[in-house]
């Protein structure tokens, strides 16, 4: 399986920082935000991940992340010229995903808990998987309805009345039809192609199921200035209080088996002298 994240989009909301850097790399507490999306993908056994961002980011990504083998990973890059829309972004993956299925995470989506994305991945066969998680304020999100089954009903994109308390996170699995469905979309009243279109079309061919996530997963879009606070604080709080990191990459990439304890010293060997180091020898080479 395959795993794209897309970094690029305006950051409009989170101007003036935005200007300093993309989003997706601003500070979640003691990491760029990009490390915990791709810790949802590693954690998932996802090692071929391609990060799709505008031209002026993506050599910042390329110089923050490289080609991820310090990780055990195969990382490679995508430009997307304009911020044309998430669907768009699956038409720019289209060579790396070569017709096969896919994990799409967005880069400012932040999970924590045991999502089950291993699991999915494992069973999925076609079509389209998306997640719905409980919200107290569903009218900002698309929203879903679905049945005891899974199968998706309905999906609504900020609804005044929503039908279910279920907003979708940025989180999606697609078989390989995605790209062809992607290229046939017509663009939104905003000129974007939209990621709700493309599940719609998932679902009018019957194809599209959800997982619900529990109240004790915890899903955070760091859009915002408050919501990139909050996250912040989140991941300060869980990391003080239980005395491990989140989303620490070498320590994923080591329990995942990706690499070797030699090769996670090497890198660990090569941080300068700060706490995230401290934190690595301790945590990984014990
Ligand atoms: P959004 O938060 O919807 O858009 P944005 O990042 O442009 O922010 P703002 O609304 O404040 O201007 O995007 C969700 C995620 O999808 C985010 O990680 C950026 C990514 N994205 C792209 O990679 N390409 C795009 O064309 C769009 C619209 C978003």
């Amino acid at each position: 399986m395959r795993g794209m994240m897309l970094a690029g989009g305006a950051g409009t909301r989170l101007f003036p920082l935005s200007r300093v850097s993309s989003k997706q790399l601003q500070p979640v507490y003691d990491k760029p935000m990009i490390y915990y999306p791709l810790a949802t993908l590693m954690s998932a056994a996802i090692r071929e991940i391609h990060l799709i961002s505008t031209p002026h980011d993506l050599p910042v990504f390329q110089e923050v992340l490289g080609d991820g083998h310090q990780w055990g990973i195969d990382l490679s890059y995508g430009v997307q010229p304009e911020p044309g829309g998430i669907a768009q972004a699956v038409v720019i993956g289209e060579d790396f995903i070569q017709g096969d299925s896919f994990v799409l995470v967005l880069g400012d989506n932040i999970f924590h808990g045991p999502i089950g994305l291993e699991e999915e991945v494992a069973k999925f066969q076609s079509g389209a998987v998306i997640w719905g998680y409980p919200v107290d304020d569903p009218q900002r999100y698309g929203v879903i309805e679905i049945d005891e089954s899974g199968s998706v009903l309905s999906i609504q994109e900020k609804p005044d009345i929503p039908l279910s308390d279920l907003a979708v996170p940025g989180l999606y699995l697609y078989d390989g039809s995605a790209v062809l469905r992607a290229k046939n979309l017509e663009p939104s009243a905003r000129g974007e192609l939209e990621i709700t279109d493309l599940n719609l079309s998932f679902l009018n061919d019957g194809q599209l199921r959800a997982v619900e996530l529990e109240r004790d997963i915890t899903w955070l879009d760091s859009g915002t200035h408050e919501s990139l606070l909050d996250s912040s604080n989140f991941i300060a709080t869980i990391e003080k209080r239980q005395g491990h990191k989140v989303a620490c990459l070498e320590e994923v990439a080591f329990k995942m088996g990706f690499v070797s304890a030699d090769d996670v010293a090497r890198t660990i060997g090569a941080m300068p002298h700060s706490p995230y180091r401290s934190y690595c020898e301790r945590a990984i080479l014990g």
